[in-house]
């Protein structure tokens, strides 16, 4: 097996700050490679998780996680993964070294390939690491793309980053924000009360916790054009929560053309990360309760 090779060429911000972004495309994952530590990572993480996302997580995560196999015992291996999401949804992981440039990220998504980043963090940073390693990626992420629904809006979402793409950086960032306050920081309302399903938030034990049981964040109706207006935290847990209903909410809201809702957007103000407004569907009001004074982005 070759060893990747990384080529980083950038860097860029993320919830955890600037991190690399490389050039590299798909890489074949090293299964072998893994260490017993690596393993070891991936059980110690698995099991924390499991345990605080049980009654917090959507049951749909819960549910294709188990439907994958998914388990402590080892880390898994992208194609028996692969065997199971291709017949369920058509996606396929795709292995990487990180974050891949904005557009190359984008048509992957179109084309259904979901980039995984293949290595996995050190036991020193089981609590905090900067980029995206295989336990964001794989735990937080791929589970709901074996959701139908879930995978549709994927693949609408890397259509309409091509599309941004080439319409400008305002663009860009409107779809950003969504991203952000979707796939990686959503929440659904479900029978049972509001559950989690954005990655970031189910990679992360402490926003676990922080975005369902906290009263300092907001937790507001999900609003397409809202949500494109909204800044957010790279550095600290989210101010605003969006709370969609179904998966479905979220794949029809993506049905318009967005090019008239940019250029609507183009001629309004953002709105801050911690701002409420009377328009909002409120779940719960935040206290504010340790908020940075600014820093949004
Ligand atoms: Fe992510």
């Amino acid at each position: 097996m070759t060893a990747p090779k990384p080529q980083r060429v950038e860097r860029q911000q993320t919830d955890k700050g600037y991190v690399p972004v490389y050039t590299t495309a798909a890489v074949e994952q090293p299964w072998s490679s893994y260490s017993s530590a690596d393993h070891a990572t991936w059980a110690a993480l698995f099991e924390r998780q499991r345990d605080v996302l049980k009654d917090r997580a959507c049951r749909e995560f819960i549910e294709n996680q188990q439907r994958f196999g998914m388990t402590p015992d080892a880390i898994p291996r992208f194609d028996e993964l692969n065997e199971v999401l291709a017949k369920a949804t058509g996606w396929t992981l795709i292995g990487v070294e990180g974050l891949l440039p904005e557009l190359t990220f984008f048509e992957h998504l179109a084309n259904r390939h979901f980039p995984v980043t293949w290595w996995i963090r050190k036991p020193e940073q089981i609590d905090y690491i900067a980029e995206p390693d295989l336990f964001h990626d794989l735990f937080g992420h791929v589970p709901l793309l074996l959701n139908p629904m879930f995978a549709d809006y994927m693949a609408a979402y890397g259509r309409g980053g091509v599309k941004a793409h080439g319409i400008g950086a305002e663009a860009l960032v409107d779809l950003t924000r969504l991203y952000w306050y979707t796939v990686e920081f959503g929440l659904i309302k479900q029978d049972d009360g509001l559950r989690i399903y954005g990655s970031g938030i189910v990679s992360s034990k402490g926003e676990s916790i922080h975005c369902l049981e906290s009263p300092a964040p907001n937790r507001v109706g999900f609003d397409l054009k809202r949500i494109m207006q909204t800044r957010y935290r790279i550095d600290t847990y989210q101010k605003t929560y969006f709370v969609i209903d179904s998966f479905e909410q979220l794949m029809e809201a993506t049905r318009p053309d967005f090019r008239p809702i940019y250029a609507e957007l183009a001629e309004q103000p953002s709105i801050a990360a911690g701002e409420v407004l009377a328009s909002d569907r409120v779940f719960h009001r935040g206290t504010s309760e340790g908020w940075a004074k600014d820093g949004d982005v």
